[in-house]
C-alpha cells in the first residue's frame, strides 16, 4: 500500500471543544496536507472510552511506566510505582474527563499520518511537550497539577500512537461506510510523480 493511504484517529477532547480550539486543531492537520476522511461530534459513554484506551493490551503497563519515568526525572515521589495501580487510577479519571462533554472524533489520511499527527500533537504532558505542538502551545497542564487535583491531564487532543493503534481505534469509533474514499485536488501536488497540469 502506498504511504498516502495511511489513516489515523484524532479526537478533540472535551477541553479542546470548550476552549474553542476545534478550528485551530483541524487547521494544523489541513495545513500539513492531510485529508479528513471522517468526522463526528458526540459525547462518548464510559464503556466506549474504557474500551478505546484498553484496545492495546499493553496500554496499562506502558502508561504506568511512562508516569514513573516522568516522576523520576522531576524528583517527584509517587504513592505507588506499580504501573498497573497507577493506570487503574488514570483510567478512572480519564473516563470522567472524556465523558464530561462533546468531543470531535476524526480520521485523517495521508503519508505517515500516524507519525506526523503525533508530532504535531506533542507529548502527553503539556508542561513538557515541545513548543509548536498543539499540546505545547495551547494549554499548560502538568502531571503534578493533575495528580494534586486527582484528575486527568487536560491536553486537548487524542492521537493514535502507532499504525496498529490507528487501525484498531478507527474501527472502534467509525463504521466502515463512515470513512470516505475521495480525492482532494491538492493531492496531485503532494503525491503525483510529475508536477504537470499547472500551466494553462
Ligand atoms: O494521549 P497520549 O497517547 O499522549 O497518552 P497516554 O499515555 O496514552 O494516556 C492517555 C491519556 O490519559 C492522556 O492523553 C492524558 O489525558 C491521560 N493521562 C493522565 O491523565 N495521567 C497520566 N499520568 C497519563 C495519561
Ligand atoms: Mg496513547
Amino acid at each position: 500500500m502506498h504511504p498516502k493511504f495511511e489513516r489515523t484517529l484524532v479526537i478533540i477532547k472535551p477541553d479542546g471543544v470548550q476552549r474553542s480550539l476545534i478550528g485551530e486543531i483541524i487547521g494544523r492537520f489541513e495545513k500539513l496536507g492531510l485529508k479528513m476522511v471522517a468526522a463526528k461530534m458526540c459525547v462518548p459513554t464510559a464503556e466506549h472510552v474504557e474500551k478505546h484506551y484498553t484496545l492495546d493490551p499493553e496500554w496499562r503497563r506502558i502508561t504506568g511506566e511512562k508516569r514513573v519515568k516522568a516522576a523520576k526525572e522531576k524528583g517527584e515521589k509517587l504513592a505507588t510505582e506499580d504501573p498497573f495501580e497507577i493506570t487503574a487510577k488514570i483510567l478512572e479519571v480519564l473516563i470522567k474527563y472524556m465523558t464530561s462533554g462533546p468531543v470531535v472524533a476524526m480520521v485523517w489520511q495521508g503519508a505517515h499520518a500516524t507519525e506526523l499527527v503525533r508530532k504535531i500533537v506533542g507529548g502527553t504532558e503539556p508542561r513538557s511537550s515541545d513548543v509548536g505542538t498543539i499540546r505545547g502551545d495551547y494549554v499548560l497542564d502538568s502531571y503534578v497539577m493533575a495528580d494534586t487535583d486527582s484528575r486527568a491531564i487536560r491536553n486537548l487532543v487524542h492521537a493514535s500512537g502507532t499504525a496498529k493503534e490507528s487501525e484498531a481505534e478507527i474501527k472502534h469509533w467509525f463504521k466502515d461506510d463512515e470513512v470516505l474514499d475521495y480525492k482532494l485536488v491538492q493531492e496531485s501536488i503532494l503525491y503525483d510523480v510529475n508536477l504537470d497540469g499547472i500551466f494553462e
